[in-house]
Order: C-alpha cells, then structure tokens, then sequence
C-alpha cells in the first residue's frame, strides 16, 4: 500500500505528542522527519520532547531537526500555564537517547520537497509558522512541490485562547501564517479552534484509551487528563479540546470533517487583535478561497482513530 509521506512540524506539547504519537503509529503514513520549532516552550524544550516522544513511540530511528528560535519578527510567547514548565507536564519524562540532526529544520523541509517527487509530501504544521514561513522565503520553488499543508491553527466562530481574537500558534508568528496562507500552495486546509474545541477529550473518551493494553495509549491518556486541568476550569468544557491530533486524523481520514474553501488573512499590526485570522465565510471580499477552513468534526470517530493508531505502539 502506498503509504503518505508527511513532515510533521511541532513544538510539543502536550496535544502535539498525541499527534505524534497517532502519526508513528499509522501503517500508512510514512513520517520522513520531524522538525521542531519553538512555541508551547522554548526550542531547547521542544526539540527534547520531540525525541522523549520518538522513544515512547519505538521509533529513535525518526530524524529529528532543530527549526527557529523564535518568531519571524514578534518575541518569542510561549504557554507553560497550559502545558507546563517542561511542555510534557503530568507524565514521567526520561532523557532522550536519539540525537537532533545537524541539518537545520528549514533546510530539511526545502531539501526535502526538492528531493521528493512533485506533490507527494504533506506538511503536517502543529505549532507557530516560522520554520515553514522561513523555507517558502529562502526557496520559493518548493511552494509548487508541497502535495498539501495541513495546519492547526486560527480562530473566527470560536474566538481566540490566547487573547479574546487569536489562537495560539497563529498569534505567536503572525507574520509566518501570513506567509504561509498567502503563499499560493495548491492546498492549504487549517484546523481551527471553531473545529478542535469539538474534539473534546471527555472521560468515556480518554476512557478509550485507557482501556488501550500498551504504553502509549496510557501515556496519551495520563496527557489529556493533565490537559482537563486547564481547559475544564477555563472553558468548563466536557474534557479538553484535543488540537494537534486532527491534524493527523485529516490526513487519515478526512471524511471525519467538513467546512468550505475560503478566503482567510492574518492581522499582523494590531495589539488588539494580533493574529486575528478574519474568514470571509460568505465571500463578500471577492477574494479567491485560499484556504480549506474546516468547522466540523466527528468526534467519537475521531477518538476512534486515536485508540486505533495508538494501539499498535509500544
Ligand atoms: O492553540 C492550540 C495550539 O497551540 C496547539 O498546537 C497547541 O499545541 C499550541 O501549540
Ligand atoms: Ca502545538
């Protein structure tokens, strides 16, 4: 079976490390590399957790490569208050074994697409834009060679979680989602807030996964129970919203979801709406579609899809 060739593009984390962990357990996704950029918590973190989690995953053979320090132009914000001081807060964490890759993540993701053949590898984006933002500007030319970018990010129905008009990852680096929206790719689909908070991780559901006789589904459950904690008491939600892991689930299985092709744009200059991501849901700028902009979202088959592709880690 031809498997789908992705890079996945993280700074984990606790809900990237459940994608992660979903990604490496699929037979049919090949996950040529990981590369890491600086979000949730600092790179030096971000590029830790990613190996801590290729081992929980049976998989220290996976190339991790090291992305940006911080955003194209804004300082670096990051959200320890979510996931902690070490981003894989709630779960025991061991000192990686694997080693970063010397090459850096931006020339990974262009060396990649160049070498690759035309429309075959799918860039799974779960953080702040900057490495990607960075390869399209350094070498245009892979822009026609990426088969989609699948991205978690943005907010318009939902509102934002890190001020009241933005979502996290796309107001870290603004001026990278812009980059990256704009940039004339043959498909960009985004998972937004208006879909993730639909994909809540209540107790029948962690349940699932609980109930998973390996490691790793226990792991990802003792994560989305440390996720509860914040997401309960500030949206008093039935469990946390589980964000990065539909990215992957889209690529797997996209009938789970459904919105409509849109045009969507980034504020860059306002504080008081910085990375506000406007979608011109009823076409009133006349401005081609640009993005996929997904709003819903099967939820109970989308656990399912977690538990299934978990099931066959360590
Ligand atoms: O807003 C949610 C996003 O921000 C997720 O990718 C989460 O991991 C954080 O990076
Ligand atoms: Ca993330």
């Amino acid at each position: 079976m031809n498997k789908t060739a992705i890079i996945i593009d993280t700074d984990p984390g606790q809900d990237d490390a459940v994608a992660i962990l979903t990604a490496l357990g699929s037979s049919r996704l090949e996950v040529v590399g990981i590369s890491v950029v600086a979000g949730n918590v600092p790179l030096e973190l971000t590029a830790k957790n990613v190996r801590i989690i290729c081992e929980w995953a049976g998989r220290p053979e996976v190339p991790v490569h090291a992305g940006c320090e911080r955003p194209l132009l804004r300082p670096l914000v990051t959200a320890e208050h979510v996931h902690g001081k070490t981003g894989l807060d709630g779960v025991p964490l061991h000192e990686p074994a694997m080693p970063l890759q010397q090459e850096h993540a931006v020339d990974f993701i262009i060396r990649t697409l160049r070498e690759r053949e035309r429309g075959t590898v799918t860039l799974c984006m779960l953080g702040p834009l900057t490495n990607l933002a960075m390869a399209i500007v350094r070498a245009p030319d892979i822009v026609g060679r990426i088969r989609e970018i699948v991205l978690m990010g943005g907010a318009y129905f939902e509102g934002g979680n890190i001020t009241p008009s933005a979502e996290f990852n796309i107001y870290v680096d603004p001026h990278a989602a812009a980059t990256v929206l704009a940039c004339g790719a043959a498909a960009i689909t985004m998972l937004p807030l208006d879909v993730t908070h639909k994909a809540t991780a209540s107790l029948a559901r962690i349940g699932l996964l609980r109930a998973l006789p390996n490691r790793a589904g226990n792991l990802a459950a003792d994560i989305m129970t440390t996720l509860e904690r914040f997401d309960v008491q500030r949206y008093g939600a039935d469990g946390a919203p589980l964000h990065d892991p539909t990215v992957i689930a889209y690529v797997l299985q996209p009938e789970l979801f459904s919105g409509r092709k849109v045009y969507v744009a980034v504020e860059q200059n306002s504080e008081l709406t910085l990375g506000a991501t406007p979608v011109d849901w009823w076409g009133i700028t006349g401005k081609p579609a640009n993005v996929n902009y997904l709003t819903t979202v099967d939820s109970d088959g989308f656990f399912r899809l977690l538990a299934d592709n978990l099931s066959t880690l360590p």
